[in-house]
């Protein structure tokens, strides 16, 4: 069969200057030429994420070399393997992380940073994974070190990030506590499996970690930070471990430093976009081999909250500042 013809010139959204969702406009731009490591994909849908939100806003830009125009991950079909990539080919379909450049038509990924798309995912189930889940798989197991039998709190527990933590939380063994903003959100997060909910707003979440059966959490994921960090400590049982990817409610707390002595506490955190191919390759291949057979068994298929078209991503943005979504927002692109 004869390649797809690929145009000089794709369908893209950029951001026009650091501002509000109307600053997200259509645009037309030279479709990428992949490098030698690279694949040129052809994108049918992209995973929406809060750091596309912080990059938008002007606080996170893209990283040297990487595509101004927003947008981590994506799942289509390969258009253009590079001369040295061995093991994909043309017409693969594949999901891949990005460090940039997933709002648009075309875009490039670096070999090791490609995935096979899991049997029976559609592509917009597909663009859902890897920003989020090799996000959740580094911090929560390879920092955090979260083992089976073990208690496990998520903040945020309907965000992209919170609903993929709760999945694989459960997968993996562990028992799950999530907090959330809301009733109805608490009611997906159980429904996710998460065995205890937390309404942040009407209940303290410390008092409920506390007085769980296990008297205390082993792990947190937390994206709030501000006054989180202190009362995180409090929830962690001796030689617990917080992991911070986020700081939605601000950087900078004071620190009991007494409670991380006395209970021999980890603190560590991470962001995942910075990190190195090789780094990015090592997590895809981990996120394969231990997750692959859970989607393709559809045990923790992603939750997509709604698509929405290229052309309505100012749209999608706006929905994630809201907060009212529960689970993954996608651009779905024909
Ligand atoms: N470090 C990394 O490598 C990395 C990678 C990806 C994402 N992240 C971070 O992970 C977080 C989740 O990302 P996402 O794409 O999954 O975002 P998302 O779907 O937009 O979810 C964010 C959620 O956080 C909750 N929230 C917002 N403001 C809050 C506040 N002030 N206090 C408590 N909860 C608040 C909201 O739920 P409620 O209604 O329940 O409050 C919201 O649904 C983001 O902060 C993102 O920047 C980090």
């Amino acid at each position: 069969m004869a390649p797809t013809p690929i145009p000089n010139l794709m369908s893209a959204i950029e951001i026009k200057a650091p501002g509000g969702p109307e600053q997200l406009v259509p645009a037309q731009r030279p479709v990428p030429i992949p490098k030698p490591n690279e694949v040129l994909i052809r994108v049918h849908a992209a995973g929406v994420n809060r750091p596309d939100v912080v990059q938008r806003l002007g606080q996170y830009p893209a990283p040297p070399g990487a595509s101004d125009l927003p947008g981590l991950e994506v799942a289509g079909t390969i258009a253009i393997v590079g001369s040295n990539v061995t093991g994909l080919a043309l017409g693969d379909k594949v999901c891949a992380l990005l460090a940039g450049g997933g709002y648009a038509e075309y875009a490039v990924a670096d070999a090791g940073s490609c995935l096979p798309i899991p049997d029976g995912f559609s592509f917009v189930e597909a663009a859902a994974v890897p920003e989020t889940f090799m996000t959740v798989w580094h911090n929560v197991f390879e920092r955090g070190g979260l083992k089976p039998g073990e208690v496990f709190l998520v903040h945020g527990g309907t965000s992209g990030i919170g609903t993929a933590a709760i999945q694989i939380a459960k997968l993996k063994g562990a028992t799950v506590v999530a907090t959330a903003g809301s009733d109805e959100k608490c009611d997906a997060c159980t429904k996710l499996g998460a065995d205890t909910v937390i309404n942040y707003r009407t209940q303290d979440f410390v008092d409920v970690a506390r007085n769980l059966p296990s008297k205390g959490v082993d792990v947190i994921l937390d994206m709030v930070g501000g006054d989180y960090f202190g009362r995180n400590l409090k929830c962690l049982k001796p030689d617990g471990r917080l992991v911070i990817i986020a700081f939605l409610n601000g950087a900078k707390t004071e620190v009991d430093l007494a409670a991380i002595m006395m209970k021999r506490l980890v603190v560590t955190g991470s962001t995942l976009r910075a990190r190195d191919l090789n780094f990015k390759a090592g997590l895809a291949k981990a996120i394969k081999r231990e997750l692959w057979p859970a989607f393709t068994a559809r045990q923790m298929p992603p939750l997509i909250h709604t698509t929405l078209s290229l052309a309505e991503a100012a749209t999608a943005h706006r929905l994630m500042e809201s907060s009212a979504h529960i689970g993954k927002i996608v651009l779905k692109i024909e």
